[in-house]
């Protein structure tokens, strides 16, 4: 018998999103159901953004710019780097998928905190490679056992911050430790900042500001949340010319398309709704978390646009939310069990869903 398919698919699922957000609505009524289970945007897009989106329509059968080039150079008057240090993705998923292709032999390993964002452990074993997990210290990433799972064989360390779904933060004075006692030849450490922009605790150190002297550093940034572009797909990775380059030898050619690069533009050149999306959502996260700990549920504090908030039965709770048209994800599906992870909605959403827990007693 010819074997046809990689034995290591076997571990795999398909990736379970839960039901499309049409057939929910569809069952509960469109103007019923708030998604709270994705860390969505709560303000949806810019106008401009819609606006640009429509313009661009009209080009959908003209093949994109396959290297992006206006956006990476948007990205990297911002940022302070060279175009030649940005890539951008189909999503920030898709760099996780790069970089494991890019960097991985068979038998490499690559530390990632447990629990994380899955697609980290997905991408290190469909490239072939190991994963060693480091157990957070209760809702904490645990550099310092992350640096004793540093070996001969690591190519990568994949850090979170703030962390999914534990929305916590990786600290300057840690993280600089960690990267002085890698040495001068580290693994890659990668630091997804996916929620960066709902920061507001001044000890979060900037990825991209550690490049110059770290040049084994890579971020990883996105359009979907802050901007509100999840639909669209557009992520982007900073990292030094060297790494960038090996990503663009494994990406596809016109990864990123159209739309979502003429989207992530306009985005960028509204800056007010940026800021107001992350004024809302640092508001709708102080309410939230007060009526929240008034009624006796605990958190780790957050700096992401979620709470992990501590529950006795998630699956319960979370089908009876769900029966009042609020979808939330069960802390099980993400590795922590007897937690539901909220994102931060609008007042509205936010008031809805205490109103919904006090009716669950
Ligand atoms: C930590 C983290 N990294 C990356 C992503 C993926 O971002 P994108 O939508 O750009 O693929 C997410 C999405 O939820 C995330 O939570």
């Amino acid at each position: 018998m010819r074997r046809i398919w990689r034995p290591i698919l076997d571990q795999f699922t398909p990736y379970d999103a839960g039901k499309p957000l049409e057939a929910l609505e569809a069952e509960l009524g469109p103007s019923r159901l708030v998604r709270l289970s994705a860390n969505e945007n709560p303000l949806g897009p810019s106008p401009r953004v819609v606006e640009a989106i429509r313009r661009e329509a009209t080009r959908a059968h003209l093949y994109p710019d396959g290297g992006s080039t206006a956006l990476r150079e948007a990205l990297g008057a911002r940022l302070g780097v060279s175009a030649e240090q940005i890539v951008v993705g189909n999503g920030a998923d898709e760099l996780i998928g790069l970089l494991a292709t890019a960097a991985l032999e068979p038998g490499d390993e690559v530390v990632v905190p447990a629990p994380s964002f899955e697609p980290y452990t997905t991408s290190v074993l469909l490239a072939g490679g190991r994963v060693r997990p480091s157990p957070l210290a209760g809702y904490e990433t645990d550099l310092d056992d992350v640096r004793r799972r540093v070996g001969a064989r690591t190519k990568a360390v994949i850090l979170c911050s703030p962390h999914n779904p534990a929305a916590t933060i990786v600290r300057r004075g840690p993280l600089l430790a960690l990267l002085a006692a890698l040495g001068d030849d580290p693994p890659l450490l990668v630091l997804d900042e996916a929620y960066c922009d709902f920061v507001d605790d001044p000890d979060y150190p900037d990825g991209v500001a550690l490049l110059p002297r770290h040049p084994r550093v890579v971020v990883l940034r996105t359009f979907s949340k802050i901007a509100g572009l999840a639909g669209l797909r557009v992520g982007y990775a900073v990292g030094s010319p060297e790494t960038i380059d090996r990503l663009n030898r494994v990406r596809e050619p016109y990864n990123v398309n159209r739309l979502g690069q003429a989207a992530a533009l306009a985005a960028l050149e509204d800056g007010e709704h940026l800021a107001r999306t992350r004024r809302v959502v640092l508001e709708e996260r102080a309410f939230l978390g007060r009526e929240l700990a008034r009624r006796g549920h605990t958190f780790p504090p957050s700096q992401a646009n979620f709470l992990l908030v501590r529950v006795a039965s998630a699956a319960e709770v979370g089908a009876r939310l769900l029966r009042a048209g609020l979808l939330v994800r069960d802390g099980a599906a993400v590795g922590f069990p007897g937690h539901l992870r909220i994102s931060i909605g609008d007042r509205a959403a936010n008031e809805r869903l205490l109103g919904a827990l006090d009716a669950a007693g």
